[in-house]
């Protein structure tokens, strides 16, 4: 399959349509900011780290076209209103600020020191290739590091589409599925479907599916008799934000699926990069929750399923308290217990 995030030879960026998986593979070009930020919010592109990577392509379009200003100032305005209308895509996935302040912070110190815009523009470009490049590695550790809680012969538990196509590639909790199906230590993946956008269906089952891991799609009410039935061994999802205390913010049913599995006595994990945390969220309560359109509930693959006249309410994240999960896996070892302290010092640890 050709690469679902790519930065092409003429200088525009490719995207898969997820929208369209798992019956059609079709890609979209984009030549300006605008118009990736339009992408994110349409979710041709979905999942948090490949937001991130995604906006920072943006902004790499955003130098390109800014470089043909006649001054620094001209540059840096326009780039600042691009960081702008990207960073107000998507409101609940972190990595996207992350990729956007990242690649800013970038053009202002180049241009404060000095360089010419075309310079400035090339090393934008260079720091969104160099992000692209990371998260695939941050993935591939991830997997490698999640690997200790897999037991032999594991029939783990997923919840919307925390693969490749929500990474640059590998994927955070699909990528402790990947080391695991590597090591000969996977039974099968249970994929809840994820309603109403259907992560689970369209994008986890076929991913995959198509690389030969087995894989079995439930609705997301049926999680709880599965694991009644002890054919859960561990539960892994992905996250968009983790709060200062481990509380952490992932697609709408995270929560009562760990709270299930703390009912059942399955372990709960999280898998997410660095760029994922948020020191500014002291817990769960500062994540901002997007709302989205009541359509999306209203209707089951375009086909209307509720009677006319009826709302519907739309929370596409919700938070799950950090006592009930029990690691954060990330591409420098587990966080674990989950709990202020430890999350604190994993993140001092990053520091310079
Ligand atoms: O609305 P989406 O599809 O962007 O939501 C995606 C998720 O909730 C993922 O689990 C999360 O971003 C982690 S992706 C590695």
């Amino acid at each position: 399959m050709q690469p679902h995030i790519a930065w092409t030879p003429t200088h525009s960026l490719q995207l898969l349509d997820q929208r369209a998986l798992p019956s059609q593979t079709s890609y979209l070009d984009y030549r300006s900011a605008p118009d990736v930020a339009q992408a994110i919010r349409d979710m041709v592109v979905r999942g948090a780290p490949a937001i991130g990577i995604t906006a920072a392509y943006g902004m790499a379009l955003s130098g390109a076209a800014a470089a043909r200003s006649a001054s620094r100032n001209a540059f840096l305005k326009a780039v600042k209103a691009d960081a702008a209308r990207l960073k107000a895509a998507r409101p609940t996935a972190v990595n996207l600020e992350w990729a956007v302040d990242l690649l800013l912070r970038l053009a202002v110190d180049l241009c404060q020191n000095g360089a010419e815009p075309e310079d400035v523009a090339d090393a934008m470009l260079e720091e969104a290739l160099r992000i692209h490049r990371e998260d695939v590695a941050s993935c591939q550790a991830i997997g490698r590091h999640g690997l200790c809680y897999v037991p032999h012969g594991a029939s783990i538990l997923t919840h919307c589409n925390a693969g490749a196509l929500a990474t640059g590639g590998y994927g955070t909790a699909l990528g402790v599925v990947r080391a695991a199906q590597e090591a000969s230590r996977l039974n099968m993946v249970y994929a809840d479907e994820t309603r109403p956008f259907l992560q689970g269906s369209r994008l986890t089952a076929w991913e995959l599916s198509e690389d030969g891991i087995p894989v079995t799609l439930l609705c997301d009410n049926m999680a709880g008799a599965l694991m009644s039935q002890g054919k859960v061994d561990l539960i892994v999802v992905g996250a968009d934000r983790i709060a200062a205390n481990g509380d952490t913010a992932n697609k709408i049913g995270t929560c009562s699926l760990a709270v299930l599995a703390a009912h059942h006595q399955v372990p709960f994990y999280v898998a997410a990069p660095r760029s994922t945390f948020d020191p500014a969220a002291p817990d769960g309560d500062a994540i901002p929750i997007e709302e989205r359109s009541q359509e999306e509930v209203l209707s089951f693959a375009g086909t209307r399923v509720a009677p006319v006249g009826v709302g519907a309410y739309n929370p596409a994240f919700d938070v799950t308290p950090h006592d009930l999960i029990r690691a954060i896996i990330t591409e420098d070892g587990p966080v674990e217990p989950v709990d202020p302290e430890s999350v604190s010092r994993f993140l001092a640890r990053g520091l310079p």
